[in-house]
C-alpha cells in the first residue's frame, strides 16, 4: 500500500505486518491512496534487478505499478526518476494519472506542465517525456535519472533507442536505486528484441544474470547486470475482471492470435524478419571495437544513394577467415538536410581509410548508370578522384545467394562462433540487421521496401570474396594468378 502521510514506502500486506508500530500507526487504513491488487504487483514493486519487465495481456496491472514505482524514493531529494511513453499522445493518458496518484500520496507535489515535470516536497523530481526519434533522445542524453521507467516496451522499434536511454541512468547516492523498469504487452513492433532481452534469457520471476567482461589497461574485469521479468493477465487484477466483465468478454472475442496475446499475455512466434540467426546470436556477433591488425586483409563494400542513404562498409579478414565489420559511413539519411553527393562520399570514404591499405571496394552496380548525356555517373566521379571501385556482383539469382551467404557467415552453434563479427560502432548495419523482414511474396529475400543499405553493402563485399576461398590461401593466389591481372572483366583495379 502506499500511505497518504509518509508515503516514502510502497508496502506489501507483509512489510506492513512486521513494519515496525510507528510506522502502522502513520499509515492509517484511511490513508491508504494505492495497494498492490495481485501477487505479480507484489513481486514486480518487491524486484531489487536493475532492469526488470512486467509484461502481460491487456488491463492487469502494469502501468498502475510502474507510475507507483518511483513514488518510494521520493522522500530523497535527489531522486531524478523519467517515464517514457513512445509518443506524446500517449503520454498524456499516463500523466493523468500520475497526477491523480501522485497529489494524492505526496500533496504539495507540483505539476510543471511545461516541463512534465514533477517536483515532490524533498525536491525530487519524476519527470514524463515521450521518445520517438534520435532528436527526442537528444533531450535527455547528458541528464542523470536514477530511475528509468518504460511504458509499452514493444512500442520501441529499436532496442538501441532504449539502450541510449539507459545510458543516463546513473547514481552517485547510494541510497538511490538505479532501475529500469518497463511494462509491456507482448505484441508491437519492437516485440522481438524484448523478447530476447528478458523472455529468451530466463523463466519468468526468476532473476536473469549477464556477465560483460571489460578489458581495462590490459586487464579483463568482470561486471554483471540483473534483469527479471513477469507474466501476467487480466485475471491477476480481480477487481476489474469483476467490476468490467464486458471487457474480458471483448478480449475473448478478438481473431485468434490476438485473444491469445491480450487476454493471455502469450508472446507470438517471431515471423517475418529475415535475419532471426543475427537477432539470437547478437550477444555474438557485436562486439566492442578493437585495433585491427595491420596485417589482416580488408575490403570495404558500399551502396550508394543520395536520395536514400548511402553506406559504406569495411571488412577485414583474420587468419582464420572470419570477417569483422570494423567500420561504417552512413550518409544521407532521409532526414538528413547536409546531403553528401558523391565527391564527397568518395572524400569520405578516403579520409575514413586514411592510410590504411584497403585492397579493393565493391559498389552497387547502378552507381555506374549515366546521369545525363556527359554528366559522370556516381561511381565515375569517385574512382576520378582516388576512390577506386569495383561493380557489385547483380547476376540473375545473386540476390538470394547473398543473402544465403550472409546466413553462413551469422552461423554459429551453442559452442561455436559465427563467422562474422561486428564492431558496435557500426549502428546502421546492427540496425538494419535487427529489423530488416522477409519479402512477403518471396521468402528467400528480404522485404526492399524496408532501409537495406547497410545490408546491401555487406552483402555486395561478401560476396565479392571467391567462393573457393580458404583462409590458409594467399589472398594473390584466388584473386587471380598474376598480381597484374585486372580482377574483374568490366573493371581493372
Ligand atoms: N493495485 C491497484 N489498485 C486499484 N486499481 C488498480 C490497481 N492496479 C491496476 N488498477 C486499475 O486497473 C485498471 C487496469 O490497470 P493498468 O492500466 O495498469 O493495466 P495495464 O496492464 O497497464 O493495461 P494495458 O495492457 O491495457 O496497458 C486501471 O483502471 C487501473 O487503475
Ligand atoms: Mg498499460
Amino acid at each position: 500500500m502506499l500511505g497518504g502521510k509518509d508515503a516514502s514506502r510502497v508496502f506489501t500486506d507483509d512489510d506492513f505486518e512486521e513494519a515496525p508500530d510507528t510506522i502502522k500507526e502513520a499509515v492509517s487504513e484511511k490513508d491508504k491512496i494505492w495497494a498492490p491488487n495481485s501477487q505479480v504487483q507484489i513481486d514486480f514493486l518487491s524486484s531489487t534487478e536493475k532492469e526488470v519487465l512486467f509484461s502481460g495481456g491487456k488491463g492487469s496491472g502494469k502501468s498502475a505499478a510502474l507510475l507507483v514505482d518511483p513514488l518510494r524514493y521520493c522522500n530523497n531529494k535527489n531522486l531524478r526518476g523519467l517515464v517514457i511513453r513512445r509518443t506524446m499522445p500517449e503520454l498524456r493518458e499516463l500523466i493523468g494519472r500520475a497526477r491523480e496518484l501522485y497529489s494524492k500520496a505526496f500533496p504539495g507535489v507540483k505539476w510543471k506542465e511545461q516541463d512534465k515535470l514533477f517536483i515532490f516536497p524533498s525536491g525530487a523530481k519524476i519527470e514524463f517525456g515521450y521518445c520517438d526519434s534520435e532528436e527526442d533522445l537528444e533531450r535527455y542524453k547528458g541528464q542523470e535519472y536514477q530511475w528509468i521507467g518504460v511504458d509499452e516496451l514493444t512500442q520501441f522499434k529499436h532496442e538501441e533507442m532504449i539502450d541510449k536511454l539507459l545510458s543516463c541512468m546513473r547514481s552517485t547516492d547510494s541510497t538511490l536505486p538505479n532501475h529500469f523498469r518497463a511494462t509491456t504487452n507482448p505484441t508491437g513492433p519492437g516485440a522481438g528484441w524484448v523478447k530476447r532481452r528478458f523472455l529468451d534469457r530466463g523463466e519468468s520471476g526468476k532473476r536473469i544474470t549477464i556477465t560483460n567482461t571489460v578489458k581495462i589497461n590490459g586487464v579483463e574485469r568482470t561486471f554483471t547486470l540483473t534483469r527479471k521479468w513477469f507474466s501476467s493477465t487480466i485475471f491477476d487484477n480481480v477487481t476489474l475482471v469483476d467490476n468490467n466483465p464486458e471487457y474480458v468478454a471483448q478480449l475473448a472475442s478478438l481473431p485468434d492470435n490476438m485473444r491469445e496475446a491480450y487476454l493471455f499475455g502469450k508472446w507470438l512466434p517471431e515471423e517475418g524478419l529475415a535475419f532471426n540467426d543475427f537477432a539470437q546470436n547478437k550477444n555474438k556477433i557485436v562486439i566492442n571495437p578493437f585495433p585491427i591488425p595491420q596485417s589482416w586483409e580488408k575490403i570495404r563494400g558500399a551502396d550508394w544513394g543520395y536520395s536514400s542513404p548511402a553506406v559504406c562498409l569495411w571488412l577485414a579478414f583474420d587468419p582464420e577467415g572470419t570477417v569483422y565489420v570494423y567500420r561504417e559511413l552512413a550518409v544521407n539519411d532521409k532526414k538528413d538536410p547536409n546531403k553528401c553527393d558523391a565527391a564527397e562520399f568518395g572524400t569520405r570514404v578516403l579520409a575514413a581509410q586514411e592510410k590504411e591499405y584497403v585492397r579493393y571496394g565493391v559498389l552497387d552496380g547502378s552507381a555506374w548508370a549515366r546521369r545525363g548525356e556527359s554528366a559522370p555517373s556516381a561511381a565515375d566521379t569517385m574512382i576520378y578522384q582516388g576512390c577506386s571501385w569495383i561493380p557489385a556482383d547483380r547476376s540473375p539469382h545473386s540476390r538470394v545467394q547473398q543473402k544465403l551467404l550472409i546466413h553462413s557467415y551469422l552461423k554459429c552453434g551453442t559452442d561455436s562462433e559465427p563467422k562474422i563479427k561486428i564492431f558496435n560502432t557500426c549502428k546502421s548495419l546492427i540496425n538494419c540487421l535487427s529489423t530488416l523482414e522477409l519479402d512477403k511474396h518471396n521468402n528467400e529475400d528480404i522485404n526492399t521496401d524496408m532501409d537495406d543499405h547497410a545490408y546491401d553493402a555487406l552483402r555486395y563485399a561478401l560476396a565479392s570474396k571467391p567462393h573457393n576461398y580458404h583462409p590458409t590461401t594467399p589472398f594473390r593466389s584466388f584473386i587471380s594468378s598474376s598480381p597484374m591481372a585486372p580482377i574483374n572483366s568490366v573493371f581493372g583495379y
